[in-house]
């Protein structure tokens, strides 16, 4: 069962809002995008397809910048940016990659960095995406974000990282706009994060700071921010 949302938005609003996310994937379902992002997930994402079709349809659609903590290989980035692209506005994106290797037995990376911004180049998005070599919490990091985005410019937030939300949630938090949209992946699942991961978002939910759309593809939790 998804939590109460605030109590000024009403159940029944609510609810028709969770369904029409629902309905809004099924349609991306048939679409030629789901055949884009496809070819994206099998090639550069850890990502369910369903979950790279939400980052789509909310950079679309979000009122706002995009900040997202850890791309890997850029797969969560590029659907965002062909979301972007097709909103038609002039929407910043910026991603935080600490960078490294990883013996991934689908899509090993020697060199992360240097893989993301080639993959960037082959699916055509480099120059929309203003790329962060470091980690979330680290200084350099947070001033070169908070020089990029000021205070409620962010539209959705992505986050599949390590098992800290909270920390980045409360390090750039005052950048998200009212219902900016949050993506959190490895909420559920047999990852090891995921337990204090999803204490962390459960909290932020009966604290009323995040408010639940959903659990998406692998134990992706997707919803909204309230300032
Ligand atoms: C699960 S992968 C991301 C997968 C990617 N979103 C996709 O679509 O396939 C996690 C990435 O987060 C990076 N990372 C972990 N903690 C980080 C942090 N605090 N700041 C920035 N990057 C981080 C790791 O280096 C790794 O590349």
């Amino acid at each position: 069962m998804l939590s109460q949302p605030d109590s000024a938005l009403s159940n029944a609003a609510y609810a028709d809002d969770v369904i029409d996310l629902m309905y809004k994937l099924m349609e991306y379902r048939n679409q030629e995008i789901r055949h884009r992002l496809e070819k994206v997930g099998r090639a550069v994402s850890m990502l369910h397809r369903d979950v790279l079709l939400l980052i789509y349809h909310f950079a679309k659609v979000a009122q706002g910048d995009v900040l997202e903590i850890g791309p890997y290989i850029g797969g969560s980035t590029i659907a965002a940016a062909f979301g972007v692209r097709e909103s038609g506005g002039a929407k910043k994106i910026i991603s935080v990659e600490a960078g490294g290797r990883l013996k991934h037995f689908r899509i090993p990376s020697r060199n992360i960095f240097i893989d993301l911004k080639k993959n960037l180049r082959r699916f055509g998005v480099s120059e929309s995406v203003t790329l962060i070599n470091g980690y979330s919490f680290e200084g350099t990091t947070i001033s070169a974000i908070r020089q990029m985005l000021g205070h409620g410019e962010v539209g959705l937030f992505t986050f599949d990282a390590d098992n800290d939300v909270r920390r980045d949630l409360d390090c750039y938090g005052d950048l998200f706009a009212d219902g900016c949209w949050v993506v959190i992946d490895d909420y559920c699942g047999p990852a090891a994060k995921a337990t204090p991961l999803r204490a962390q978002v459960d909290e932020l939910v009966s604290a009323g700071r995040l408010v639940p759309f959903g659990y998406y593809g692998w134990g992706t939790w997707v919803g909204q921010w309230r300032v």
